[in-house]
């Protein structure tokens, strides 16, 4: 299979300095350029992996949604350490597999052959040509892309589809929620919830889970189907499956609130490294604590593009 990207450049310095904050490394260009502020080392790499297990489960194994027949070209926007472009590489070897992303330090040393990893910002115009994808998959960009950037985003997307190509989007809306409604605003999952959306609403947009059937509309994508899925934050559910999910969410739950928040609230906003560790803590035993029956909605969205 020939590359998709013959004419490789290399890669750009600006894009591999990394910056060091309370002991998690971040890319300096997404800092500086208030593009992305997650961690971008080897400890992020191993979350999302854990992470990608996690959704397969709830997922049920499958990787792709929309009922495609022939697979040619797949995008995946913002890989990060490429767990889902290297499974759905592996499944359809004869099917080019193009990641980008902001970062590439978390792309694993060896992928595929026919899976190639590109550097590029998604906030910027799409460069691939028009009508070119059979499936473009984003999952978890809602704190990457520009909050006014969503429309055109997803017309990018929509334009580099091939007629009746499909857009696949799994985002997660960061407030988290009760199934018994036993939450309140003093507890401290609510408390980092609200500072953790506070410390980017001038940048992102952290309710975009929800508007995702909106945006997909006004781009002209047809069938669309969008489903919200609790995404359980311990084993507090009586269905054995979810229940399985919330307990690998529990193990990782400290992992996942540090991950996310560590450079946001404690960068952005100035909350202490003290406070931001006890905060997390107190989330932490919350979360664990069955009778909250603690959760993240979880919005998968998918939409065809007119043939
Ligand atoms: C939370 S991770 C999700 C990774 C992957 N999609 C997954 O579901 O496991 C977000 C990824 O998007 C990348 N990213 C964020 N903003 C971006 C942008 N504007 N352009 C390209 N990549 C971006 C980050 O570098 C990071 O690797």
């Amino acid at each position: 299979m020939t590359s998709p990207d013959s004419q490789t450049e290399e890669l750009d310095r600006e894009f591999l300095d990394t910056i060091t904050v309370q002991g998690r490394e971040y890319q300096k260009y997404s800092i500086d350029n208030r593009i992305y502020f997650g961690p971008i080392d080897d400890e992020e790499a191993q979350r999302l992996d854990e992470q990608q297990r996690v959704f397969q489960r709830i997922f049920d194994h499958r990787l792709i949604f929309p009922p495609i027949r022939r697979l040619r070209r797949i995008l995946d926007c913002g890989h990060g350490s490429a767990s889902w472009a290297v499974e759905v590489a592996e499944q359809h070897p004869d099917c080019q597999v193009i990641g980008v992303d902001i970062a590439p330090h978390m792309s694993p040393d060896n992928v595929p052959e026919n899976l190639w990893l590109q550097v590029d910002d998604l906030n910027r115009p799409f460069t691939f040509p028009s009508n070119h994808f059979d499936l473009v998959h984003s999952r978890l960009l809602a704190t990457g892309i520009h909050r006014n950037r969503w429309p055109t985003y997803i017309n990018d997307i929509v334009r580099v589809l091939k007629p009746g190509g499909w857009v696949q989007m799994v985002e997660i809306y960061f407030n988290v929620q009760s199934d018994n409604g036993s939450l309140t605003d003093q507890h401290a999952l609510r408390r980092w919830s609200t500072q953790y959306m506070q410390a980017l609403e001038d940048k992102k947009d952290l309710r975009v889970a929800s508007k995702l059937r909106s945006h997909f509309q006004s781009s002209g994508l047809v069938e669309i189907d969008s489903k919200m899925i609790q995404l359980p934050l311990s084993a507090w559910s009586t269905d054995p499956r979810m229940r399985a999910i919330g307990q690998s969410n529990s193990d990782n739950i400290q992992e996942l609130l540090r991950s996310l928040a560590l450079y946001p609230l404690t960068q952005r906003v100035h909350m202490s490294a003290q406070n931001f560790d006890s905060l997390v803590e107190q989330a932490r035993e919350e979360a664990r604590n069955h009778s909250f029956k603690a959760y993240f909605p979880l919005y998968v969205c998918i939409g065809r593009k007119p043939s």
